[in-house]
């Protein structure tokens, strides 16, 4: 046991040491790219003007991209040649505005070539996309290196939207990121869309002793079987994961106190007594569910793991 503890505390020094961790600041571009965040700011603005759904794609983008090798852009990488790349695996449903961090990154590569990494510029536009969606506001810890590696095969290390809570608590711990932390980050869940096939399993032949998932209010699984039928539904039909998607708001909580979280993750949270507390809590209140949310997320933002700062965000330099 002793061994083992020296044994990992000597591996966490050597990364260190050998500077795989990149420290992160607040003033990182203060001299090299000073507008970097208004830059930003005003290309995500625009987008949203046009396609309010970019607010929560943007979000759950920087998610996906912090939790395969850390925050550092792969989830932007294009397919090439013989590699599947991350954005072409199956969990990309809602994927779809890579072109808004295109967009920054040309208006970056202008004001200041070569030093704005495209993990960074995510990371500022998911904060702008919460900030739109009437959500709260924090500064973003800046200095993230991009990556050279984005395997779709890698997606499978996700967590999965029909996970228990132990599942998921350890799909976190992994990333450094605590059982309040998985409470505070669903809250993400009150922006945004889901497709049939995200949570269609709850709803049909869900075990051998229920047809419906038990821990999901039977009306709300009618409805949504008339939205996910077997056959004929059109290949966008899904849901919102809360009535007001694109307000950043606690709704999503009080929607699982009353069994109609739509992902089986979602309900998953009142099975474990300190996810349900939270969950009460934040359901009761805005601002202890924000203030976490804040906290949590500077937390999963700040887990670096690139090398470069790419010239364009869908290729490696
Ligand atoms: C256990 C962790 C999580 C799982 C299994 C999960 C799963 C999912 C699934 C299945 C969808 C619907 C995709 C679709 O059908 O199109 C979704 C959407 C979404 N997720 Fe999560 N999620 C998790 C955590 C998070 C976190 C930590 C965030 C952000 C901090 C986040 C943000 C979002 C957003 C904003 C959407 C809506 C996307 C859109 O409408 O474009 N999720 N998530
Ligand atoms: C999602 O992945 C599929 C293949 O699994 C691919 O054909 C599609 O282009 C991808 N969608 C996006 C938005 O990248
Ligand atoms: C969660 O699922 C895993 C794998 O299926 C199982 O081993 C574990 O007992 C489950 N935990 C809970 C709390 O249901």
């Amino acid at each position: 046991m002793a061994a083992l503890i020296v044994l990992t505390s000597i591996s966490v020094l050597s990364l260190f040491s050998l500077g795989c961790v990149a420290a992160l600041s607040l003033n990182y571009y203060d001299k090299t790219c000073p507008n970097v965040e208004s830059s930003i700011s005003n290309s995500v603005k625009s987008a949203a003007t046009k396609d309010r759904t970019v607010i929560p794609a943007l979000l759950r983008m920087h998610f996906h991209d912090c939790f395969i090798r850390g925050c550092d852009g792969s989830i932007l990488l294009d397919s090439e040649g013989t590699n599947k790349a991350e954005k072409d695996a199956a969990p990309n449903g809602s994927l779809h505005a890579f072109f808004v961090i295109d967009g920054a990154k040309k208006e970056l590569e202008a004001q200041c070539p070569g030093v704005v990494s495209c993990a960074d510029i995510l990371a500022v536009a998911a904060r702008d996309a919460v900030v739109l969606a009437g959500g709260p506001t924090w500064e973003v810890p800046k200095g993230r290196k991009d990556g050279r590696i984005s395997r779709a095969s890698e997606t499978a290390g996700l967590p999965s939207p029909s996970f228990n809570i132990s599942q998921l608590q350890q799909s976190f711990a992994l990333r450094g990121l605590s059982t309040d932390d998985l409470a505070a980050l669903l809250g993400a869940h009150t922006l945004g869309f889901a497709h049939c096939s995200s949570f269609e399993g709850r709803l049909r032949n869900f075990d051998s002793t229920h047809d419906v998932d038990p821990s999901m209010r039977p009306s709300f699984a009618a409805r949504l079987r008339e939205i996910c039928p077997l056959k004929g539904r059109p290949r966008s039909a899904g849901a919102t994961m809360d009535p007001s998607p694109m307000t950043f708001d606690n709704t999503y909580y009080r929607v699982v106190l009353q069994g109609k979280g739509l992902f089986s993750i979602d309900q998953a949270l009142l099975t474990h007594p300190k996810t349900k507390t939270l969950v009460t809590r934040f359901a009761a209140s805005h601002n202890a569910f924000v203030d976490a949310f804040v906290r949590s997320i500077v937390k999963l933002s700040s887990i670096t793991g690139g090398q470069e700062v790419r010239r364009n965000c869908r290729v490696v330099n």
